[in-house]
């Protein structure tokens, strides 16, 4: 649905020039909640407002729904930006309007009657819960309130695209949980993909399906979110990782590990909805032969099932060892290398 091939982006100023973007590619499929995650400069922005072009490439393509975004002129483009919608870290609502006249924006600016705008715009007060807040004026909202205002006038013209750019950076936990509940409803109910910018990995965590790590302008890794949250490969993709998933062993039981000198594994495994059902260890132990010690157990939902990540230490004879990794695959247990 989204296609970024070979993007690069280098922005010139008098003083200096800055890499933005470099040699990303990216597939974004219909249906995704797709999360790019990254620090401050990363270039998260600057990819996210290629979809909409406001935002050029130097080099590379932006392809949406089969177009490249690059060689739509004004008509075009004006047409094409109608089927994605965006929202924002600061919400960018018209002060001196009420939530109603900010919803009905872009349908008034696509000459649409008047019956239309007011039926389309009481529809999307209600689906974001607003309908008591008509007319009122953004300034006597909440942050999360001023949100959902953005989202609604984000959907007034049915896109099937929303970029959110940082949309819950702005808010406190427990508003950025109802706001990204919302956004989940809106790719469930209204099957809109979404596109998701952050630097929050707890956002990836709770509605992503999929995940790109930035890292001063190119990327590092992407993925499924249980294949990355599972296994990932980057300094930087694990730092993120561990701000909601901190599987760290402490030192001392690393150096115990380190030390125990007989054979030993020690790996994480992953339990899903594919091997949740059965007593894994103890099956693992009586028909292996092996000992296992657990170090660090966590469970999680990731992609809307739920995601168990054990850490253990497997000791035995070498042939057991072999034995009990067998199993884990016979199993369908992934499993992965520790480090200590
Ligand atoms: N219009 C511009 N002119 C000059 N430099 C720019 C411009 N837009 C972005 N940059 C630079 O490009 C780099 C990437 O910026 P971008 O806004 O995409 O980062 P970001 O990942 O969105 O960061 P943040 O999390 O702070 O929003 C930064 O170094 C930024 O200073
Ligand atoms: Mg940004």
């Amino acid at each position: 649905m989204i296609e970024f091939n070979n993007i690069t982006k280098t922005f010139t100023t008098k003083k200096s020039s800055v890499c933005a973007l470099e040699n990303v590619s990216l597939k974004i499929e219909k249906g995704d909640i797709f999360g790019v995650i990254g620090f401050s400069g990363a270039g998260k922005s600057t990819l996210i407002r290629m979809v909409n072009a406001l935002e050029k490439p130097d080099s590379g393509t932006v392809v949406v729904n089969g177009k490249n975004v690059s060689e739509l002129q004004s008509h075009d483009l004006r047409n094409f930006r109608k089927n994605i919608g965006m929202i924002f870290q600061h919400f960018n609502l018209l002060e001196s309007k009420t939530v109603f006249q900010n919803i009905a924006v872009p349908l008034q600016l696509n000459h649409r009657p008047k019956t239309e705008i007011n039926a389309r715009a009481n529809e999307l007060l209600k689906f974001v819960e607003l309908e008591d807040k008509a007319f009122v004026l953004p300034k006597q909202l909440s942050g999360g309130q001023k949100q959902r205002v953005g989202i609604a006038r984000a959907l007034a013209l049915n896109p099937q695209i929303l970029l959110c750019d940082e949309a819950t950076s702005a808010l406190d936990p427990r508003t950025t949980d109802s706001i990204l509940q919302l956004l989940k409803k809106i790719n469930r109910e209204l099957d809109i993909t979404i596109l998701m910018i952050t630097h929050q990995m707890n956002v990836i965590q709770q509605v992503c399906n999929k995940v790109a790590v930035l890292e001063k302008g190119q990327l590092v890794e992407s993925g499924s979110v249980i294949d990355v949250f599972g296994n990932p490969q980057k300094e930087t993709t694990k730092g993120f990782i561990r701000t909601v998933i901190n599987d760290q062993l402490p030192e001392r039981v690393k150096s115990y590990l380190r030390s125990y000198d007989a054979p030993q594994k020690v790996v994480r495994l992953r339990f899903d909805g594919k091997n949740a059902d059965e007593p894994i260890m103890s099956l693992a132990i009586k028909e292996t032969g092996v000992n296992i010690s657990i170090l660090y157990g966590t469970v999680t939902e990731l992609e809307e099932s739920v995601v168990g990540f054990q850490t253990v230490q497997i000791t035995g004879t070498a042939e057991q060892l072999n034995t009990a990794e067998r199993f884990f695959e016979k199993h369908n247990v992934p499993k992965f290398e520790v480090e200590i």
